[in-house]
């Protein structure tokens, strides 16, 4: 049986973005029409993911709520004449059921994931961060691909990569590859947010990974970094030095990775997906060239 089950970690208190993050899950920060989160699991879907198991925390019931099926909203929108805006929630009814876990401290994104592994066993999965989007709208077929990779080349566990400018290498986990410009990266090494001068690469892990068990072992033995937290990237490396075999799949030319990590990612990201809306967007264009005119002038 194919993988059919996702890991989404939403735990993380996202101080990055205080106060948007004060009393709202940072999954739940809006990107043009619908919650950050709310893209990851339409993304999921998509990519044969039946079951979901959230890892929340204190403050993120909304996230439940959000997936829950809300009769009384439906039938308020019938009753009041606003029948088109149900297609609105359509995905509650995607073929997808959701379990919740809590991560009771907030130790890391490594220790996010090992909260899932008393309900997931020994069953491979997918990880998809829940603070970002692959592909405008979440369009991306990656998790698709890290799948089927993960199947024929007999993986231990799959990333997905993207290249990053030389001066965000120090935003994420970088990882080193054997052949960099393989179908399937042989991956060599993996640090999490190394300095501009000292990153070996430029290729940065993009928020999904498909993992057998292997992964809760190598977990249990990484140690906290100078802030105490458990990084899931640090599990990678001792993977690697373990002897399994762990491969990259790069994101399609095309393909971008948004993460709402901080305002300035955040505030492009909105842009990005504004600027798009089937609805809105060549307004909206229009709009910010008449800014952009205008303050040209001025100055
Ligand atoms: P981040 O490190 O970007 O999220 O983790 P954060 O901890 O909320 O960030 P700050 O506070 O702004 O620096 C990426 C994803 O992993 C989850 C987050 O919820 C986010 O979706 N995460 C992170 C957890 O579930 N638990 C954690 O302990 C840390």
């Amino acid at each position: 049986m194919s993988i059919n089950i996702a890991i989404v970690p939403v735990a993380g208190q996202g101080t990055s973005v205080l106060p948007l993050t004060k009393s709202q899950p940072k999954e739940m920060l809006a990107v043009g029409r619908k919650p950050v989160v709310q893209y990851v699991v339409e993304e999921l879907a998509r990519s044969g993911i039946e079951r979901i198991l959230f890892i929340t925390s204190n403050g993120k019931s909304s996230i439940e709520a959000h997936f829950d099926i809300d009769e009384q909203l439906i039938q308020y929108l019938r009753e009041t004449g606003r029948e088109p805006n149900l297609a609105e929630l359509d995905y509650e009814r995607q073929n997808i059921e959701y379990f919740y876990t809590r991560q009771r401290r907030q130790l890391g994104l490594g220790h996010a994931v090992l909260c899932a592994q008393p309900l997931i066993g020994r069953e491979p999965a997918v990880v998809a961060l829940g603070d970002s989007i692959i592909g405008r709208n979440g369009d991306s077929r990656i998790v698709q691909r890290m799948i089927s990779a993960f199947e024929t080349q007999h993986a231990d566990a799959v990333i997905a990569i993207e290249e990053v400018a030389a001066d965000q290498v120090n935003q994420y986990g970088i990882v080193t590859a054997a052949n960099p410009d393989g179908e399937f990266l042989m991956l060599t090494g993996a640090v999490e947010k190394p300095a501009l001068d000292s990153a070996p690469s430029n290729l940065s892990i993009a928020a999904r990974y498909v993992f057998n068990s292997t992964v809760y072992d190598a977990l249990q033995r990484v140690e906290p970094d100078t802030n105490g937290l458990i990084q899931l990237t640090d599990a990678i490396e001792l993977l690697i030095q373990d002897g399994a075999k762990v491969i990259g799949v790069k994101l399609g030319n095309q393909t971008k990775r948004y993460d709402i990590g901080g305002f300035d990612s955040y505030f492009k990201t909105f842009i990005d997906f504004a600027l798009t809306d089937p609805e809105f967007g060549a307004t909206l264009r229009e709009h910010v060239q008449t800014i952009l005119t205008s303050n040209e002038s001025e100055g």
